[in-house]
């Protein structure tokens, strides 16, 4: 009995799901908040940041087509979340000295190690996709700013 249903309850599961959108508006902030406002960051390192990081730790996210699906929306809202509330370089002011030097000496840490950004993030981007050169040059220029 079941068996014969569960396709069509599978199918009505998922119409159901995509009733329930995420929000893909992004929060409005002041534009002098902002990481690049407040830092003196050469051309090429700023494109990087953008095109790798701020899709997750910034109030200027974009959501693609795909985002309009879900489970996939969720996983993707969950991921901008929990980026957002460890660094956000939108509302960068708000964080004292000592808390930018610690986040910045956190990023090169992670671009260093591989772990940002996040695999399927470069996976669906491949603009984001840091090549060893821009990684080292990433993880030297963030370990700068973070003594200074
Ligand atoms: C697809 C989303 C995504 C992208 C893109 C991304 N991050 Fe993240 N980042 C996360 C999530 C989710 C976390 C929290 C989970 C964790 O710590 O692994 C995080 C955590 C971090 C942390 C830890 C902050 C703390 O205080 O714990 C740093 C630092 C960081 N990211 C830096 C970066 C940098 C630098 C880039 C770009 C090179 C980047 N991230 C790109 C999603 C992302």
């Amino acid at each position: 009995m079941i068996k014969k249903y569960l396709p069509w309850l599978l199918v009505a599961a998922f119409i159901i799901i995509q009733f329930f959108q995420i929000d893909r508006t992004n929060p409005s902030y002041e534009k002098t908040k902002d990481f690049f406002a407040n830092t003196q960051v050469p051309d090429d390192m700023k494109m990087a940041i953008t095109n790798s990081c701020y899709d997750c730790h910034s109030h200027e996210v974009s959501y693609p087509w795909y985002t309009y699906i879900n489970p996939v929306g969720w996983w993707v809202k969950g991921h901008v979340n929990e980026g957002i509330g460890k660094l956000n370089f939108s509302e960068w002011t708000n964080y004292t000295t000592q808390k930018k030097q610690q986040k910045l000496g956190e990023c090169a840490d992670r671009v260093e190690a591989t772990e940002m950004p996040l695999l399927p993030y470069i996976i669906a981007h491949s603009d984001a996709r840091l090549t060893e050169k821009a990684r080292a040059d990433l993880v030297a220029w963030f370990n700068k700013q973070a003594t200074k």
